[in-house]
């Protein structure tokens, strides 16, 4: 019998609480920490609820950070310094693109742990069901440890090469997510704006090769006005600045993703920021 890795779980908001229930579920030993307290406290059933970092990380095989962005991830790490083990990893999932991911590798070498960068595609539903493609990236010699936690959070792992691999390509994909946002919002409202009943675009498009389940998931938000958030507006303009930066430091001259940003940042500034990116809608 292979012994499971103990896993330290750091942030447990929409992602992060998912993607606990289905590490515990694996039958993996499991501690969180949340920020909030209280976040974490509903997982007390399945994990041990630590009370500091500090007390989450120490002993742990596998660290696992879901945190909302490079600057949280970092002083949140900072609170494990002297408490991680010498064999531990540090699995960094959360969104930080390119530079932040930079910045939390010389983070893991000073700390001496080794350092796994693994964004996730999917959202709230997809980590609660154990469903997201894990986009890993990392040292060879520690792949296979980190199975069993990968494992239980996704259907798929890609590893796609050194670490910062993972974080490139999550940038690729969500530019692709806020493009088809944008555009249904878009089209909703050139559909309502010509003096249409806007449900007849997603109709029109229903079952047809430019239709897709997000599509009608996202256009049927819309509409309905039912923005729970499976990702906040304020989480997507945060990427929709990193996916910027990166196509900058590329020396890339992207169209769509500008216009975007402007979008969301209108919607957020209009107190959109905690509804589901869907949201940006109610500003066009
Ligand atoms: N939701 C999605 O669809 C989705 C999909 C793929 C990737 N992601 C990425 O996954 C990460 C988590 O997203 P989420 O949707 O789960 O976000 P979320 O629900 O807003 O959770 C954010 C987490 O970060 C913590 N946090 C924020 N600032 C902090 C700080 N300064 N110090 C310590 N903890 C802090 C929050 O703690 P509190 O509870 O105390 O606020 C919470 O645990 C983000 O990087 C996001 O871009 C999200």
């Amino acid at each position: 019998m292979t012994v499971q890795p103990t896993v330290a779980l750091l942030g447990t908001g929409t992602m992060g609480a998912g993607m606990a229930r289905n590490i515990a579920a694996a039958g993996l030993p499991l501690r969180v920490w949340n920020r909030t307290a209280e976040r974490a406290e509903p997982l007390a059933g399945v994990a041990t609820v630590a009370g500091s970092v500090a007390e989450a990380v120490d002993g742990a095989d596998v660290v696992l950070t879901m945190l909302y962005d490079a600057d949280s991830v970092a002083a949140t790490m900072e609170e494990a310094r002297g408490k991680l083990g010498a064999d531990a990893i540090w699995l960094q999932q959360s969104t930080v693109g390119i530079a932040g991911t930079e910045r939390l590798a010389r983070l893991a070498d000073e700390l001496g742990v080794a350092f796994v960068d693994a964004p996730v595609l999917g959202t709230k539903k997809p980590a609660a069901d154990g469903a997201l493609v894990v986009l890993a990236s990392g040292p060879q010699q520690v792949r296979d440890r980190l199975a069993p936690v990968l494992d239980a959070i996704g259907s798929r792992t890609m590893w796609v090469g050194e670490a910062g691999a993972g974080s490139r390509l999550k940038l690729a994909a969500n530019a692709w997510v806020f493009t088809v946002v944008e555009g249904v919002a878009e089209s909703l409202a050139l559909t309502r704006d010509l003096g249409l009943d806007p449900r007849l675009f997603l109709e029109a498009v229903q079952g047809g090769a430019l239709d897709a389940p997000y599509v009608q998931l996202k256009g049927g938000a819309m509409l309905d006005g039912s923005f729970d958030p499976a990702f906040a507006l304020s989480g997507a303009l945060k990427d929709a600045e990193l996916i910027l930066e990166a196509g900058r430091s590329a020396g890339l001259d992207l169209a769509a993703l500008p216009g975007i940003r402007e979008h969301f940042a209108r919607a957020v500034e209009a107190g959109h920021g905690d509804l589901d990116m869907a949201a940006t809608y109610l500003e066009h």
